[in-house]
């Protein structure tokens, strides 16, 4: 492993366009990036496995709702009077920093913010915490609004918020989804979109950014009825947990469980936030993150956001970084759709069969995307023989296949067009390369995590055969052109293994 594969990873991804600092023409603003082509596509692809472990079933509908919200949707759901992180402003430069991570950096501790405001005024304190910047002494730290303000109207008027959770559209908009899952419980409301949170001090590259995409879900349910019909799916699934009891003990060596066990054991309150982990640790373990590398952390009454019940992050080990959350899972109960009932005069009940009503509870798992891709690319990295690879799983890697000619000559490049042609056409994701030497185009190729390469040689000519080539074992087989094109999709589809492609070579 290199000494810093944080430093490493960022190299990698200007390299190969995956991202980048955003505005770098104009000196760079913190907290934001940019994703190129491959980092597009390997983000799209995660969102749609996202689709598939989470949206399966019929009654979770997927919406698209605004981003900028007035201000009354943030007044009545709380954040205006929550969504705030205490900052301490240098006496003599003026810079802000989030006190939790000031004191997390210098001694070593974690997760500060779980300890509340008094705790960190104290640890600030005690410390004698400088300005990180210019050495001088630091305010006392203050609680900040992170959300984004703007004005909605060209000539203003009314005050508006970016949203910095997609949650509240489904709130705002449960009548609607109500009616469309045809006025029956339980069902669910999703959505994947921009979030914006203006984060006093944004660090680790896209893990804390101030725009991001956030892929959420809020399944609404009766709590006179709260059994998850799908739980057998991923009773078995194994999960590492830190419960809250724990977590009071400073003891962060998780237990290992399955989801029907931890639920047994009282251990997650509602069937439904225990089936949406166990979804959620197969979705990042089908991104390439062994369960060894996963664990599910309990927040704190302190750290908890102001609607949960009972909150689990989800986080992965990260190599440089440590335990980094990818997910949260909070059992919202009808704190929202209460609080929106109240804020808006709408009747938010729905009527049992036996005549009563009940504001439906709610269930959330909420990813952000962005770091769900860093830590899918920051486990798949591996250093071999002086070359970096990027072993993505090869269902989510954003090229399937490189295509060479093995020279640049002799009608080599025309056929290797053909063959790139011919790959696309049946809807795989190809890519034609014949820069520099075929060795050279294989360690692109690696550095990209395209798991095959197609080389076109001379016997191609000849026998209509191309030689394939193995990212991870760097192995060979060759195989005719008229079956690429189905081998390749059953390989990318985890039906054949690599060998199973063509004569070993
Ligand atoms: N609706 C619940 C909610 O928003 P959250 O834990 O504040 O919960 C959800 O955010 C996820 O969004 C986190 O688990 C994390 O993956 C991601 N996230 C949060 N803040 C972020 C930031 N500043 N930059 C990138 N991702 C962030």
């Amino acid at each position: 492993m290199p000494k810093d594969l944080p430093e490493t990873m960022n190299e990698i991804a200007k390299r190969r366009g995956l991202y980048w600092p955003s505005y770098e023409i104009y000196g760079g603003q913190s907290g934001y990036y940019t994703y190129g082509d491959l980092g597009t596509k390997l983000k799209r692809n995660i969102e749609n496995a996202w689709r598939s472990h989470f949206t399966r079933h019929q009654n979770i509908l997927e919406i698209e709702a605004p981003i900028i919200n007035p201000e009354i949707v943030f007044e009545a759901s709380g954040h205006i009077a929550n969504f705030r992180e205490y900052s301490s402003e240098c006496t003599k430069c003026g810079t802000s920093f989030r006190a939790d991570h000031l004191i997390e950096e210098k001694t070593g501790l974690e997760n500060v913010e779980a300890m509340g405001g008094d705790a960190i005024k104290r640890l600030l304190a005690e410390h004698g915490m400088k300005c990180p910047r210019c050495g001088s002494p630091l305010k006392e730290p203050t609680l900040v609004l992170t959300m984004f303000k703007t004005e909605i109207g060209a000539t203003g008027g009314i005050t508006g918020y970016a949203r910095p959770e997609a949650a509240q559209s489904m709130f705002i908009n449960f009548r609607r989804g109500y009616q469309h899952a045809r006025e029956k419980l339980p069902f669910a409301l999703a959505q994947v979109g921009k979030v914006m949170r203006n984060e006093i001090s944004p660090r680790r590259g896209l893990t804390r950014v101030r725009e991001f995409t956030i892929m959420e879900l809020e399944l609404f349910f009766d709590p006179q009825y709260p059994g998850c019909p799908w739980l057998s799916e991923v009773a078995e699934e194994p999960l590492s947990l830190i419960t809250e009891t724990m977590m009071e003990e400073e003891n962060n060596t998780p237990i290992q469980t399955t989801v029907a066990s931890a639920l047994q054991q009282n251990l997650i309150i509602t069937e439904w936030q225990a089936y949406f982990m166990g979804v959620s640790q197969r979705f990042i373990t089908h991104l390439g993150v062994p369960p060894e590398r996963q664990r599910f952390r309990a927040h704190l009454p302190a750290e908890r956001a102001h609607y949960s019940a009972q909150t689990y992050d989800h986080e992965v080990e990260i190599e440089g970084w440590g335990w980094t959350e990818v997910a949260g899972h909070a059992y919202r109960t009808d704190y929202d759709l209460k609080a929106h009932q109240d804020g808006s005069a709408q009747d938010m009940t729905i009527l049992r069969e036996d005549g009563t009503r009940v504001v439906p509870h709610v269930v959330e798992p909420s990813f952000g995307l962005d770091r769900v891709f860093l830590a899918t690319l920051m486990t798949s990295y591996e250093r071999r023989k002086k070359r970096n690879i990027l072993r993505l799983p090869r269902n989510v890697a954003p090229i399937q296949a490189a295509v060479f000619p093995l020279v640049t000559k002799d009608g080599l490049p025309e056929k290797a067009q053909q063959v790139h042609r011919l790959l696309i056409d049946t809807g795989l994701n190809a890519q034609y390369d014949d820069g520099g030497s075929v060795g050279r185009r294989y360690a692109r190729a690696d550095e990209a995590g395209t798991p095959l390469a197609v080389t076109i040689d001379y016997d191609t000519l000849s026998d209509d055969t191309v030689t394939l080539r193995d990212r991870d074992t760097w192995t060979q087989v060759r195989a005719p052109i008229s079956q690429l094109a189905e081998r390749l999709k059953s390989y990318l589809r985890h039906e054949a293994e690599f060998t199973d492609l063509g004569t070993p070579l």
